[in-house]
């Protein structure tokens, strides 16, 4: 059977396919190797974070650059660490989309080359939808159920019906929920990303008396979320309390956590689902994944959360969801270019 041929939307009649997966949206290098959209195989990445660090966020000249160094490097060792001859791979899957134009350039221009090379095909995959996918490594998706994404650059709520059937229910209307504990973690002096710094620091905060953040409120049945006033109120908190900046760390994380829980709880009475998945780096927080446990048993709703290192930014899932949409008929077109404005419903 040729390798275009294998690819079929029903795994079972077709044996095995084994789908490259590339990640280099924003400042990790990361190509995986799954099998039949369900079986991780090797994964390797290179992050560019530490460089990062010392500027206080992600320079994209900077992450372009490191990708560029890391790419080579980083599939080789994915195929040695699954003993996996780049000659049994059956298609490329690469994130086409959002992220940094520059970054998404080197992830979308290797895919293509090497597709052309191993006469393999190539499928863009969105990130975000990526990210739920992470859920799919672990057992099959029970559709329809509703998503939760919450990572650096966004928090989203879905509604997924099914592969290739997504629709947005609510959004930021301005920073994301990774992105006020990267900001916060700023104004209390801490080094980026901000989220784990933020999570250690808390964990050492007085039990009382507590400080609080406020949340947003969009009004009663909105599924919108708003993290902008959080980074000015962290700022007026430490000036205000310099020297409780463990309290201060866990008063930002109440609040983002508060307002990702009453918002999802919302959407849950709004669309009762069996299942909700969560997705995103934001998704690593415990307090987070213990709150939200909570809520799904109040919903009596299955909740389903990656593991830690599916959480954040990944190869793995983007060959996951890859392995889907190549069966669903999507290929990439060789002159396609990334997409960095690129809606979420479809
Ligand atoms: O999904 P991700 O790896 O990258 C994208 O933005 O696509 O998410 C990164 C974000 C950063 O803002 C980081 O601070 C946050 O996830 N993050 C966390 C934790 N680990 C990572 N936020 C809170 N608690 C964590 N443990
Ligand atoms: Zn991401």
């Amino acid at each position: 059977m040729g390798k275009t041929g294998k690819i079929k939307s029903d795994a079972s009649e077709v044996g095995s396919v084994k789908v490259l997966g590339i990640e280099s949206s924003c400042d990790d290098t990361a190509i995986a190797v799954v099998e039949d959209g369900r079986k991780l195989l090797a994964q390797a990445v290179a992050s560019s974070a530490k460089i990062q660090a010392r500027y206080g966020g992600v320079v994209p000249e900077v992450a372009a650059r490191e990708h560029t160094m890391a790419i080579l490097p980083v599939l080789q060792e994915t195929l040695e660490r699954g003993r996996i001859p780049l000659a049994s791979i059956d298609a490329i899957a690469v994130t086409e989309g959002p992220g940094l134009l520059g970054a998404l350039l080197i992830g979308v221009t290797f895919a293509k080359a090497l597709g052309l090379g191993l006469k393999v095909p190539v499928v863009g995959v969105h990130h975000l939808e990526a990210h739920l996918y992470a859920n799919a490594l672990m057992e099959p998706i029970t559709f329809p159920a509703l998503g939760l994404l919450v990572s650096g650059g966004h928090t989203t709520i879905v509604f997924w019906e099914d592969h290739g059937r997504i629709r947005v229910l609510g959004e930021t209307r301005d920073d994301a929920a990774g992105e006020a504990f990267d900001k916060g973690a700023r104004a209390l002096g801490l080094p980026y990303p901000g989220g784990p710094e933020i999570e250690r620091l808390a964990r050492t905060a007085a039990t009382t008396p507590r400080l609080r953040l406020p949340t947003a409120n969009l009004g009663p049945g909105s599924l919108d979320f708003s993290f902008s006033g959080l980074k000015t109120a962290t700022r007026e908190m430490v000036l205000a309390h310099p020297d409780r900046r463990a309290d201060i760390a866990w008063a930002l994380e109440d609040a983002v956590i508060r307002a990702l829980v009453n918002t999802t709880g919302r959407a849950l009475t709004q669309h009762p689902v069996p299942d909700l998945y969560l997705a995103g780096g934001v998704t690593a927080n415990r307090a987070l994944r213990d709150h939200m446990g909570e809520l799904c048993s109040r919903h009596q709703v299955r909740l389903h959360i990656p593991p830690v290192e599916l959480c954040t930014d990944n190869a793995a899932m983007v060959a996951a969801l890859g392995y889907y949409r190549l069966g669903q008929g999507h290929r990439m077109d060789m002159g396609a270019s990334p997409v960095t404005t690129y809606p979420l419903s479809h």
